[in-house]
């Protein structure tokens, strides 16, 4: 273990911020939205699938890898295997970097929402669509000003992310995520119970459990495994980060189960609240419309719902947590980097980086609807295209970074480094990880063959990004 190096101070915090990390707009954002768009109960399937055979394997691989080199993305890289793989943490960090930038902004919605419901619902639910636009600048009779109140509320959260990471691994993120992770499962459970008494929620149930496998399709298989990795967390080397803060008295076979498996039950369980919530007030077309879907569309649920603007307010304040604790590994995995490999001052660097991400997310707001700032974007289906700037940075991590990253990450452990060592780093301690011939297999072979599926049908198919 190196000297003066941060450690999580129980295995019940390093849970819950690794958790923490794991669930966030992903999972309650995203997630329902693609569950129904997948045939419901089959895309639960699909995706249950996925998290077991690629996902735990991967975030296994993550946090050993992390735990063993005890070090950063990059040094961990160099440390362990051969400096050529360090572009891997390159592009983990360059990728985390990208994601917070529009993350910390998406963010700011959220907080602005929470507000937005407990100070002017009735305006909220008049016009959703257009409250959603004029958050970001763009105003009904089609003129377009700065959202510089969106910004202000997107400063606010990440300075939150600032305030928290300058406090350090211990009394700042573990503190943040032993009260926030439990207060978003409470706020869970209440939205839960809420929908599923909802009159006319039934059809919404069974839908979400019914097995219609003719909604089923090569994309809905990618779709899952996308899904799966940015849930997890997976793809960034931010597990690596958080397996280097771990003592080697812990079991990280068992955290892994333990963190994928909180992770899937807050997706699966805010599946269960907006899918049955949509069903019942609006209908079923109304459901899996993307980006603006947790803004929009929901507005009318909480309108139709007894009790609807608080539990409006409480929606958002879930998102908004899960937010936070999701972004501030982000930034984490940076800062380690950035502090450990140039020995930058943490606070300065914090500061400093934390302003730059803010920066460049005010273009993802911008180019949402007020201004026409592009992108520039290649496909096979499409050739070169420029769309939206916020869609090009969503295109650019989702759908190469993070896979990228992953494989590179598999490939490392597969073929450099060795899964050997990753099960050796896996049984200290006197611990018997029984899955070590089955983890073998998934990490030399099948992992990266389907990781190179999505990259390469990604490319062939044109990308659309929901
Ligand atoms: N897992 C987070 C979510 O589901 O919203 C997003 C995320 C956090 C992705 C951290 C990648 C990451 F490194």
């Amino acid at each position: 273990m190196e000297k003066n190096r941060a450690q999580w101070g129980s295995k019940i915090g390093f849970i819950l911020a690794a958790a923490g990390s794991a669930v966030g707009l992903g999972n309650i954002w995203k997630f329902p939205g693609r569950a129904y768009e997948g045939g419901g109960g089959c895309f639960l399937l699909i995706y249950l699938g996925m998290v077991v055979l690629l996902g735990a394997p991967l975030m296994l691989s993550e946090l050993s890898v992390g735990r063993a080199s005890q070090t950063n993305i990059v040094g961990t890289f160099r440390k362990l295997g051969h400096p050529c793989f360090s572009w891997v943490g390159w592009m983990g960090v360059t990728g985390a970097f990208i994601i917070t930038c529009y993350y910390s902004h998406v963010g700011g919605w959220v907080l602005r929402y929470v507000v937005g419901y407990a100070a002017e619902a009735p305006k909220i639910y008049g016009d959703s669509l257009g409250y959603f636009y004029e958050m970001l600048g763009l105003h009904a009779d089609g003129a377009a000003s700065f959202p510089w109140l969106t910004l202000l509320f997107a400063g606010i959260f990440m300075a939150v992310n600032a305030v928290v990471i300058i406090r350090g691994v211990e009394s700042g993120i573990e503190k943040f995520n032993k009260v926030g992770m439990p207060a978003l499962f409470i706020l869970l459970l209440v939205l839960l119970t809420r929908a599923v008494t909802l009159e006319g929620a039934k059809p919404g149930i069974e839908y979400m459990v019914s097995l219609d496998w003719s909604k089923v399709t090569f994309d809905t298989f990618l779709a899952a495994l996308g899904q799966a990795f940015y849930s997890l967390s997976i793809g960034m080397a931010i597990m690596i980060t958080y397996g280097s803060y771990l003592p080697r008295t812990e079991n990280i076979a068992r955290n892994t189960g333990l963190i994928c498996a909180m992770d899937t039950l807050v997706a699966v369980l805010a599946g269960f609240i907006v899918v049955p919530a949509v069903f019942a007030t609006l209908g079923a077309e109304q459901i899996g419309k993307g980006g603006g879907f947790a803004f929009v569309s929901l507005a009318k649920v909480f309108q139709q719902m007894p009790g609807g603007t608080f539990f409006g307010v409480l929606f958002y304040l879930l998102l908004l947590f899960a937010a936070l604790t999701s972004c501030m590994s982000l930034v984490e995995g940076i800062v380690a980097f950035l502090t450990e490999h140039f020995a930058w001052p943490r606070k300065a660097t914090t500061i400093a980086v934390c302003a730059a991400m803010f920066a460049i997310g005010c273009l993802y707001t911008c180019s949402q609807a007020a201004y026409p700032i592009k992108g520039v974007w290649f496909d096979a289906a499409n050739g070169v295209s420029f769309p939206a700037f916020c869609d090009a940075m969503e295109f650019l991590t989702d759908r190469i970074m993070i896979p990228v990253c992953a494989l590179g990450s598999c490939l490392f452990v597969g073929w450099v480094w060795k899964p050997e060592k990753a099960v050796a780093e896996i049984e200290q301690n006197g611990v018997r990880f029984a899955l070590a011939k089955v983890y073998t297999v998934i990490i030399k072979y099948v992992a990266p063959v389907a990781i190179l599926t999505i990259l390469v049908m990604s490319f062939a198919t044109g990308m659309t990004l929901s």
